[in-house]
């Protein structure tokens, strides 16, 4: 298992490109199954999880081709013959979870593992199979495999509030609804851009969809579907980090490019309430470290309010604070995995039920540290920056399921990491 050796501390400037966004660029590769024909997919990040997802797809007969050189994809769906996502893929990737919905949209059948767990949990899936009963899907569980039947072989419509509102129930359900012989109501849907990025492809195949960026979706089947040619979004998550990692060091003066600053939400009040000075410029931030990093504590919410995929990164930055300050994240409740690893580098910070308790501002040592999922890995990668003396990230690849060539496009930016191959 590869890892990180990072010597700090060191700033970040110059400029590092914003690559494809993973969370938009799986609901559009599901998206592409719905069509009678090849779809090609721009700006796709190469990266482990896609890579994971085109295996999941292929099992169906689907002909997938990843143009890693051009961060492109083409899926044809025309031999799509088996709609099947066996547990050893799907386990892999909570997201392969969304061919549940599209194979049932397509074909009118599907049978796909559970990603992990039951449906009621560790992170359930109980509203996807409930919406879809909602829709009219026949729903059985049986052997960690959900199987779900359209009668008549297309979905009648129906009502359905998500409570809590899930971006991954919302991508199923709309998945599933875009062809059915009838009205899909989502009530409670998510408005993250992902959601809207996607319902914007499904528009631009046929599919007749009203509500995409509001909490209420409508939609109105359709027989057939067309190929498209797509571009996917920017990685927002990719953006914050960043931006965050740039602040930590007061000499970083840092240039991040191919970004889409709406994206954000409200992120960035938070963000230049801590000091740091932002500049946007179409599609480039511009973001200037402040001599002095301000105190901000924040609560994680659903788009448009502070994402969960970046409260790792801003605990991480609140270590550098002057003053103490409370990061709570009310989307997921286990999501503190990074803070014991973050007090072996001399962070003072520690867990309050669902939040983490941070007093800064606190000089930070290098130490052995280890990965234990995306969003923790990349905070431990941006501690490890700005800590004296060398230290050690273990478990890296948690890391290339998410960020595209992370330590390249850092150490660009004035960083020292080496990857080393174990
Ligand atoms: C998506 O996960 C993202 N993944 C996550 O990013 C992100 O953290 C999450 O949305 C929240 O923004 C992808 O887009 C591939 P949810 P998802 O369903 O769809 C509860 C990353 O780091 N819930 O919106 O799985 C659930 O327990 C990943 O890139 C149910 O109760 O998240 C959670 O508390 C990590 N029942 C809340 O909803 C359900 O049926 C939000 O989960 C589904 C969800």
């Amino acid at each position: 298992m590869d890892k990180f050796v990072i010597n700090g501390p060191t700033p970040l400037n110059g400029t590092i490109r914003i690559s494809g966004s993973k969370n938009a660029a799986l609901p559009l590769m599901a998206a592409a199954l719905l069509a009678d024909g090849e779809t090609k997919l721009d700006n796709i990040p190469v990266l482990h999880d896609i890579s994971t997802f085109n295996n999941v797809i292929r099992v169906t007969g689907t002909k997938v081709l990843y143009e890693k050189e051009t961060h492109s994809l083409r899926i044809d769906p025309s031999n799509l013959y088996y709609a099947k996502s066996p547990y050893e893929l799907v386990r892999k990737m909570r997201a392969s979870f969304y061919m549940l919905g599209a194979l049932l949209g397509k074909t009118g059948e599907a049978t796909v593992s559970l990603p992990g767990g039951c449906a009621w949990g560790p992170r359930p899936v109980d509203l996807h199979i409930e919406g879809l009963k909602a829709f009219g899907a026949n729903i059985t569980l049986e052997k960690g495999y959900v199987h779900a039947v359209a009668p008549n072989g297309r979905l009648e419509g129906g009502k359905f509030t998500l409570n809590p509102s899930s971006v991954g129930a919302t991508v199923n359900l709309l998945l599933a609804a875009v062809k059915s012989s009838g009205t899909c109501i989502i009530s409670g849907a998510a408005k993250e851009p992902d959601v809207v990025q996607l319902c914007n492809m499904l528009t631009q195949m046929g599919a007749q969809i009203e509500g995409a960026g509001t909490s209420e979706l409508r939609i109105t089947g359709v027989e057939k579907l067309q190929p498209v040619t797509f571009a996917n979004a920017s990685d927002r998550i990719e953006t914050g980090t960043f931006m965050i990692a740039a602040a930590m060091h007061p000499e970083s003066d840092l240039t991040l490019t191919n970004c889409n600053s709406n994206d954000l939400g409200l992120f960035t009040d938070w963000f230049k309430k801590t000091g740091t000075e932002v500049e946007f410029n179409d599609t480039e931030i511009n973001v200037k470290a402040p001599d002095v990093i301000k105190p901000i504590s924040i609560i994680t919410e659903i788009y448009p309010g502070f994402p969960t995929d970046l409260q790792a990164q801003w605990a991480t930055m609140m270590t550098q604070a002057h003053g103490e300050t409370v990061v709570t994240d009310t989307i997921y409740t286990d999501r503190f995995s990074y803070v014991p690893e973050l007090r072996r580098l001399g962070a003072d910070i520690r867990i309050r039920n669902n939040s983490a308790v941070i007093k800064g501002k606190t000089p930070l040592t290098g130490a052995s540290i280890m990965s234990t999922d995306l969003r923790a890995s990349v905070s431990l990668v941006m501690a490890a920056m700005i800590s004296g003396g060398e230290s050690e990230v273990l478990r890296v690849y948690h890391l290339d399921r998410g960020y595209e060539t992370l330590e390249d496009k850092l150490n660009a930016a004035g960083a020292n990491i080496l990857r080393v191959v174990e």
